[in-house]
């Protein structure tokens, strides 16, 4: 058990091996949705938590692909409509007419997918679409759409394969629970 302040990291939700299975089958989904590319596709890994899960699905991918990064920030209670989410990192290159595929690790209450997907579209893409790890969806706010759907997860505090606690514990190799204490709940 490894403690982050009052949290306690526990048990095992999604193992490392369930995870790799996963991966490389979003892969040959993902390989299979795009038969007729023009140029490579665009993956935008949306930092910091889809660096892990941007990193296997693109090496299981046969399709040739382009990395970008794009950062956000959330304002706000983002339990709630009034959430707001602002762009910290950009991409640097033009999208537009390219086949772009966003990367995400989670997908919780929706804001940060339906912020981007806003954004993303501004740049005219030939095709736009969403990959997500986890799909947290009890806790959707916003109506996003995910093309490529790794799991279902349920309402609980996760962290792992790029998921932090307070900026630790990307590295584990295996997605865990983390136990929040009643009183900070
Ligand atoms: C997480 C995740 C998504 C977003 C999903 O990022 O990587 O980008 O939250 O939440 P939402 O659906 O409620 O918008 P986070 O803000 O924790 O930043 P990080 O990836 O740098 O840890």
């Amino acid at each position: 058990m490894t403690q982050v302040g009052d949290l306690t990291v526990g048990g095992v939700l999604i193992e490392c091996d369930a995870i790799q299975r996963r991966v490389e089958e979003l892969a040959a989904e993902i390989d299979a949705a795009y038969p007729s590319l023009e140029q490579p596709l665009v993956l935008i890994c949306v930092l910091k938590g889809s660096i892990l899960f941007t990193a296997d699905l693109a090496r299981a991918l046969t399709l040739p692909v382009e990395l970008e990064f794009v950062a956000c920030r959330s304002y706000g209670d983002a339990t709630t409509s009034s959430g707001s989410v602002e762009l910290v990192k950009d991409v640097s290159m033009t999208l537009q007419d390219r086949d772009v595929l966003m990367v995400e690790d989670i997908i919780d209450t929706g804001m940060t997918t339906a912020f981007l997907r806003k954004h993303l579209a501004t740049h005219h893409p030939r095709s736009l679409r969403l990959v997500s790890l986890l799909d947290k969806r009890s806790r959707r706010v916003r109506d996003v759409e995910i093309n490529f759907r790794g799991f279902d997860i349920p309402d609980r505090f996760v962290v792992g394969y790029g998921l932090d606690v307070a900026q630790r514990l990307r590295n584990l190799r295996d997605i865990h629970v983390v136990e929040v204490p009643e009183s900070a709940g």
